[in-house]
């Protein structure tokens, strides 16, 4: 055989491992609306920068007739590329190749590129689109399943691990993306769910759609699996691309920084008289994000997810940082159960991955009630405390409105070692509200007043205008500066570059144990 004829069975191959499941199944796949797997790596890397891995590899199950059905590359795409430049490994689930149907050799695949980020210290980005487990492999599937999660747990906070959702993602499978750093929905499209709507009905008798049980929105706003959601998956794959930029490449390194373009001293006037007088009128926590971040620019995480919390991403004189924030207008600012989980998460993240936490507290307290004790407020409320007491990235707060009780100690505190607090003029730092403060300490007073409307109305007054300011804790120090809002962009900086050589340990163990 010439070498022309060998060259020509090697384009055969590529050819054949570039048509998946064939022009009929890629046509299917169009037609629900969804890209093949190629397209999405396509529009995920930079042009042209990507290199595979073991197009040509081939399952090795001979039962139900698999013998006779081979597909180069089995069903996966894999490899690396570049995103901004930067090195990145991704794996694409090929649903025009038996559903994209997890084989013992696709979970090879997989595990090859993720020892790869591993090694090189580059995240690794999964394009989840599969019917689960390849039925006719059997348990050779599910040990697959299992090699993977392996990795998942093993490389966390070792690498930043992206799963993006493009299709179905059920039974097991879904634990893959769930221990991966961030997992992104597209609406209509994209589903997760443990057991599916059939196995629902059959043992619960409840009726639900794919879309009610395990959609996008659901993931998004009820559940909190999911951190992001959007309507194409063009628009997905270039929100991991702005993702990333955010995060560093592995947890040795810090984020990248850009070139500044916004002026670090940039005055906001109007922030200066912001906050209502009236402590109950609520205002969007997400202006005053917006006016200390470079350019305004946030990327929110888990936007419809316990949105009396804000979690997100920004840049402050080009460098990344972590934001925190109570938002007094959804449910008061409160910490409940969901918004004790979302932030403590994302402060696991950014500190596995240096990046600096910056908080913007305005909280009333927890939430009160039966709904949140059994739900398990104070098991849920310590993972929030923990993940701010054991972060050892600088840590900035800013304390804009009401700071109280337990809340107060947990927002980041200088008790949970957090480096710079800044206090607003606005700012009411107390042990709870002046209303319930007034009924505990003064019970006996107000039983014997002759007017106790107005008599509670002057105690209200008194202990509001003594005890709810920010001139207590910075008296003792518990606040290190009481600043002008309009200067909260310029100290939260000139905080953060100070910090920049910061180096902080926690007692050697093996690990902690967070209240999960
Ligand atoms: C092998 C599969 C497959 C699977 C789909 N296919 N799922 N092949 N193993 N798990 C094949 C189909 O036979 C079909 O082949 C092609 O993929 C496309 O499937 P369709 O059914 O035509 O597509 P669609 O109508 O879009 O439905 C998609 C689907 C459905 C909802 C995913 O295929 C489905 O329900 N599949 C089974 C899901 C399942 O039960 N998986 C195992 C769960 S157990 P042709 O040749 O016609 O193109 C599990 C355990 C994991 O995953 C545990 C981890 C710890």
């Amino acid at each position: 055989m010439s070498s022309v004829d060998k060259a020509a069975i090697l384009r055969k191959f590529r050819e054949e491992a570039l048509l998946g499941g064939g022009e009929k199944r890629i046509e299917r796949q169009h037609a629900k609306g969804k890209l093949t797997a190629r397209e999405r790596i396509e529009l995920l890397l930079d042009e042209s920068s990507f290199e595979e891995y073991d197009m040509l590899k081939a399952h090795r199950c001979n039962d139900f007739g698999l013998d006779k059905q081979h597909y180069p590359g089995d069903g996966v795409v894999t490899g690396y590329g570049t995103i901004d430049g930067r090195l990145v490994y991704v794996f694409s689930q090929d649903f025009t190749v038996f559903g994209g149907s997890l084989s013992e050799t696709y979970a090879e695949k997989i595990i090859k590129v993720m020892d790869m980020a591993a090694m090189n210290g580059a995240p690794i980005i999964g394009l989840n689109d599969s019917g689960g487990a390849r039925i006719q492999e059997g348990i050779e599937s599910l040990a697959g399943y299992g090699d993977i999660f392996l990795k998942n747990v093993l490389f966390s906070g070792v690498i930043p691990q992206i799963s993006a959702i493009l299709g179905p993602c059920a039974g097991g499978a879904v634990y893959s993306p769930a221990i991966t750093d961030f997992t992104i929905m597209v609406e209509n499209t994209s589903y997760m769910f443990v057991t599916g709507p059939d196995v629902v009905k059959a043992v619960t008798g409840e009726d639900v759609s794919k879309e009610e049980l395990g959609g996008a929105r659901i993931h998004g706003g009820k559940s909190g699996v999911s951190h992001l959601v959007c309507k194409t998956e063009q628009e997905a794959l270039q929100l991991i691309r702005k993702l990333i930029s955010y995060i560093p490449q592995n947890n040795m390194e810090d984020p990248i920084s850009m070139s500044p373009t916004d002026p670090v001293d940039r005055v906001e006037s109007w922030l200066d008289s912001f906050v209502p007088d009236n402590p109950n009128k609520p205002y969007d926590m997400r202006k005053v994000i917006s006016a200390i971040l470079d350019h305004g620019e946030f990327l929110e995480v888990q936007r419809m997810y316990a949105q009396n919390i804000i979690i997100g991403f920004g840049r402050m004189n080009g460098k990344s940082v972590g934001l925190i924030a109570n938002q007094p207008s959804y449910l008061a600012g409160v910490l409940d159960n969901n918004a004790s989980v979302k932030a403590a998460r994302f402060i696991r993240f950014c500190d596995a991955f240096n990046i600096p936490l910056v908080t913007l507290v305005d909280v009333p307290g927890f939430m009160p009630g039966t709904k949140q004790e059994y739900g398990g407020i104070i098991r849920n409320g310590a993972k929030l405390l923990y993940a701010y007491a054991e972060a050892t990235v600088p840590k900035i707060a800013v304390i804009t409105r009401k700071a109280y009780g337990g809340a107060y100690d947990v927002m980041s505190s200088k008790h949970l070692r957090s480096d710079v607090n800044f206090a607003w003029p606005t700012a009411e730092i107390a042990v709870m509200g002046p209303d319930g403060a007034v009924n505990i300490i003064f019970r006996k007073e107000l039983a014997e007043a002759e007017d106790p409307v107005a008599k509670k109305a002057e105690l209200v007054q008194n202990y509001r205008e003594n005890f709810a300011n920010p001139y207590n804790a910075a008296s003792r120090g518990y606040i290190d500066d009481v600043i002008l809002p309009s200067n909260t962009r310029f100290r939260v900086i000139k905080s953060l570059e100070m910090l920049q050589t910061k180096r902080q340990d926690v007692p050697a163990k093996k690990h902690g144990n967070i209240p999960l």
